[in-house]
């Protein structure tokens, strides 16, 4: 297991290129199930999601091929023969595999794919994509950890989530775009890489509308055609960076950005004090002398980001003030607390509310990643830190940022990776 190492006090100055999107990405290969033929992705990001995503296929019967393991461009052959079956052993490492179950069941009429179980952010079920997949005519049964679904032929019917669900709303979306009739899709997710998918499918000859608000009505069609796509920037990786530059005292340019999907977190870093102007296809960070705390909730987009809410948790740990952030989407999202604590920070947990008192300065320690975004916001703080920060089990990071540690040193900070 990698660790990443940070000796803090280094401002971050200069420019760096945020990759794809990892959450727009997944869904977006999956998609690829529902044409017969070879789809090409661009702006694939290379992470470790990513490479379970294509395992997921390629267990299935798909060919799946990268251009070598440095180009962002990825092929996806559903030419053969292919087994609906998603197993355990990987969509346990990777919950979003679960996205594979509506185009399975739209195109081949069954799937079996392993119930995801919770991770260490939340329960996290999938009750809303069953219930999307039942509206639309699919046959449910969990036997044995696994969904079995069968499907004749899917109808278009009205789906009302009870939850604001992403990958719900995705994956439902990819059942409805080959069953016979319309449907109509209420309390849907808005996100980007909703939005994104859509667009996917739209070029691969579906028609689908409303994308991106929470009602998306669907014209079931007979069949799709591949597709070419260059996959949009990830907004999250973009958020990370500007905190990077926020928190270490930099001005930095974080290029490849869409600004007005990260709309709320601007505004957020706006209230803290930094300067964020557009640029060159961007967006500048520049840091304030003085940070303000501010308070965070997190929503639905267009909301305040869940996956934001740990890096703006260690901006805000270093803020002149007291900060209350609460995370409303998961249950169990605040394992980076005791970690930053770690750090010299003064943070207690209410229930789903952190309150953070912003403290001088942190100073370095050996900490632990638990999830995703906890990673990112330790090596945030490792950066403000005062001497040696340790980050061990990295690999949590590396499911999501692409050679963020590289990216960090190109902008003039002291990090390596190193083996635990
Ligand atoms: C997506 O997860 C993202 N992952 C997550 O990003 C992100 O945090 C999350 O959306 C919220 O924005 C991908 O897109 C691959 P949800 P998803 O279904 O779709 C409850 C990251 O860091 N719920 O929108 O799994 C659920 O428990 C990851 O990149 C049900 O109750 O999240 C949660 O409380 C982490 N029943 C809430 O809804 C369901 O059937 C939102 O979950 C589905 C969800």
């Amino acid at each position: 297991m990698d660790k990443i190492v940070i000796k803090g006090g280094q401002a971050l100055h200069g420019e760096v290129q945020v990759s794809g999107a990892k959450n727009a990405a997944l869904p977006i290969l999956a998609s690829a199930l529902l044409a017969d033929g070879t789809s090409t992705y661009r702006n694939v990001p290379d992470l470790a999601d990513v490479a379970t995503m294509l395992k997921v296929l390629r267990t299935m019967g798909c060919d799946t091929e990268r251009d070598g393991d440095t180009t962002d461009v990825c092929r996806i052959g559903v030419n053969g023969h292919i087994t609906p079956e998603a197993p355990y052993d990987l969509v346990k490492t990777m919950r979003a595999s679960v996205v594979v179950l509506g185009p399975l069941v739209a195109r081949f009429g069954r799937a079996r794919v392993s119930m995801p179980g919770g991770c260490a952010i939340g329960a996290r079920p999938i009750d809303q994509h069953l219930k999307g997949l039942k509206a639309l005519g699919a046959e449910i049964h969990l036997t044995e950890g696994y969904v079995e679904a069968t499907a004749k032929q899917l109808k278009g019917g009205t789906v009302n989530f009870d939850v604001i669900t992403v990958t719900g709303t995705e994956n439902v979306m990819m059942a409805a775009v080959l069953a016979k009739g319309r449907t109509v899709m209420e309390n849907c997710a808005r996100e980007p890489e909703v939005e994104e998918l859509a667009k996917v499918l739209n070029k691969m000859g579906a028609r689908i509308e409303g994308a991106g608000t929470s009602i998306i009505t669907i014209e079931g069609v007979d069949g799709l055609k591949p597709v070419e796509h260059a996959i949009l920037p990830d907004r999250i990786e973009a958020g990370t960076l500007l905190v990077a530059a926020a928190i270490s005292g930099g001005n930095v340019l974080v290029k490849r950005v869409v600004p007005e999907h990260l709309d709320a977190v601007v505004e957020k870093l706006r209230e803290t004090g930094c300067t964020i102007t557009a640029e060159a296809g961007g967006l500048r960070c520049q840091a304030p002398q003085r940070l303000e705390a501010v308070n965070i909730t997190t929503t639905e987009y267009p909301g305040f980001p869940t996956d934001m809410q740990a890096q703006l948790m260690a901006l805000m740990s270093v803020s002149q003030g007291t900060s209350v952030i609460s995370e409303n989407i998961f249950e169990n999202r605040f394992m980076h607390v005791p970690e930053l604590d770690r750090l010299g920070a003064d943070i207690s947990i209410q229930g789903h509310t952190a309150v953070v008192k912003g403290v001088k300065g942190l100073s370095g320690a050996p900490v632990m990643a638990t999830d995703l975004r906890a990673s990112a916001s330790l090596i945030l703080a490792g950066l403000r830190a005062e001497g040696r920060t340790d980050v061990s089990r990295v690999y949590h990071l590396d499911r999501g940022y692409e050679r963020l540690e590289s990216k960090l040193r190109g902008l003039g900070a002291d990090i390596r990776r190193e083996k635990a």
